[in-house]
């Protein structure tokens, strides 16, 4: 398969790879990259694991072509730390047993973080809608909204 120069700007770093034609963002991501955040699930749009930010909108990266973020920013769940410091998303995850297995994580994580970064102040209405792409098996969503709602609450954001 003939192989496509692409570059884009991943959790604030320049990347450049060669990608496959039709190869898509999550495969360039983890396979191309080495970011191993975006988790494959269900590989067809229906369960939110391979969530990614794209300019700031949470995308399925399972479902998105690869050369059609050419030159944009690209933020995953391997991004939100800043050092040894956990984003207040992570820290609220973990306080509230919002993961269990954790598979879903990175996906409910780059959900929630494009929902505050718009809204920091959501209704649980407004949390419950924006991770209504993303299933988690474990949990039962509740730990996972209150950890999102509690992030919120602290007024604590990452640009
Ligand atoms: S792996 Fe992309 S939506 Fe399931
Ligand atoms: S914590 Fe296991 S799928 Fe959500």
């Amino acid at each position: 398969m003939p192989l496509s120069p692409l570059q884009f700007v991943l959790n604030g770093r320049e990347v450049a790879v060669f990608a496959p034609g039709g190869a898509n963002l999550l495969m360039a991501l983890r396979d191309l990259v080495g970011d191993l955040s975006p988790k494959f699930g269900c590989g067809q749009g229906g369960c939110g694991a391979c969530t990614v930010l794209v300019d700031g909108e949470p995308v399925l990266s399972c479902v998105t072509l690869a050369e059609s973020v050419a030159g944009r920013s690209i933020e995953t769940a391997d991004g939100l730390k800043n050092g040894p410091h956990l984003h207040p998303l992570q820290t609220a995850f973990m306080e509230n047993f919002a993961a269990q297995c954790g598979y879903c994580t990175p996906g409910m994580l780059m959900a929630a973080k494009a929902l505050i970064d718009k809204n920091p102040q959501p209704s649980r209405a407004e949390v419950v809608e924006a991770i209504s792409g993303n299933i988690c098996r474990c949990t039962g969503y509740e730990p996972i909204i209150n950890a999102i709602l509690a992030a919120a609450g602290r007024g604590e954001r990452r640009a």
